[in-house]
């Protein structure tokens, strides 16, 4: 898939040879960097996609998520620091979405820093609701995750500005 956005962004599949960008990306934004082997290892097996968004050559921003039958599951967001707030959080969200339409994937799922105000708003303004809570799932801090899912028939519902 490759989803042209704007003129000079564009939403691509990434691969193998994207991990050097990657693993920079990952460090600007992550005080627990996924490293080369974690990226690797998933990125040779068939469940596993991350969508990257691509600015004149650079990555500006990826979601990464593993598809199995009807359910997916968001393993990664991300936006380079200089780049937030300008809609690309949403974008990517958005091409998921249309990726899960396409293979007829009924709900996603996701873990997120209780503390994580701009993750879960972002999540709940797709309509994400929590349905779980993980204690001390984070080895830094301590801190728990909380389980968000949406179900792909509830992002019908949304507000039109929303939609995919
Ligand atoms: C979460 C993240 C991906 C959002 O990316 P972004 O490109 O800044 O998001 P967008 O500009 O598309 O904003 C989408 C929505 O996110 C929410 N949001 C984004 N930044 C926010 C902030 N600083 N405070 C509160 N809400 C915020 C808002 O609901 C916003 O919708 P609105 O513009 O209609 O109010 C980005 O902040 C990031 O990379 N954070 C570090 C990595 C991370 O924590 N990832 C989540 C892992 S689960």
């Amino acid at each position: 898939m490759v989803e042209l956005v704007e003129q000079e962004l564009c939403i691509v599949f990434l691969n193998q040879s994207h991990i050097r960008q990657l693993l920079k990306l990952e460090a600007q934004c992550f005080t627990l960097p996924w490293d080369e082997t974690q990226f690797s290892r998933l990125m040779t097996g068939e469940h596993f996609k991350v969508l990257g968004m691509m600015e004149c050559g650079e990555l500006r921003g990826y979601l990464s998520f593993l598809h199995v039958r009807d359910q997916a599951e968001i393993m990664n967001l991300a936006v380079h620091p200089g780049k937030r707030q300008k809609g690309l959080g949403k974008k990517l969200m958005k091409a998921l979405l249309g990726y899960c339409r396409i293979h007829g994937v009924q709900w996603i799922s996701l873990e997120v820093r209780m503390s994580n105000v701009p993750a879960i708003s972002l999540y709940q303004g797709f309509g994400f609701k929590e349905v779980g809570r993980r204690e001390k799932y984070y080895t830094d801090t301590g801190e728990d995750a909380l389980v968000l899912q949406l179900e792909l028939a509830d992002a019908l519902k949304l507000p039109f500005s929303q939609k995919i």
